[in-house]
């Protein structure tokens, strides 16, 4: 399946009864597979998941680590932008040129890279341990 229609798919499974707001995220990994996730609320609300996290998470159990290409998609005005948080986490398993394409459900999309959505990412070599 491709990230689109991935994202498109397990999207239709968040768990929203809070924000009403389904997203759906989709990573191709290092081996080829496809990863996908949504968001999953929470009556303590920051306990909420967003659907990066769950990609991730998915990508992480199924034994990879590598992100080589990221699809996120929402009913949302605008190409749905993710948060500073799913930033950060897809900055730590995917290089800066790594494509993101953030898209709506009516269909438009917007691509850029995780390095555009995070410039100056902190990372693991930042701590200045060899
Ligand atoms: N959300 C995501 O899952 N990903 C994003 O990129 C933006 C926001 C979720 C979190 C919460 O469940 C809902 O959207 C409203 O913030």
């Amino acid at each position: 399946m491709d990230l689109e229609n991935a994202a498109r798919a397990v999207r239709e499974n968040a768990y929203v009864p809070y924000s009403r707001f389904k997203v759906g995220a989709a990573l191709r990994s290092a081996s080829g597979a496809v990863h996908a996730g949504c968001n999953v609320e929470n009556a303590a609300y920051p306990e909420g998941t967003c659907a990066e996290a769950g990609a991730i998470a998915a990508m992480v159990a199924s034994g990879e680590t590598e992100i080589l290409e990221a699809f996120v998609v929402a009913d949302s005005p605008r190409p749905v932008p993710p948060c500073g948080g799913c930033r950060q986490k897809l900055a730590e398993f995917a290089q800066p040129d790594v494509r993101v394409t953030l898209a709506t459900v009516s269909g438009e999309v917007l691509v850029t890279t995780v390095g555009d959505l995070l410039p100056g990412a902190f990372r693991n070599d930042d701590m200045g341990k060899a």
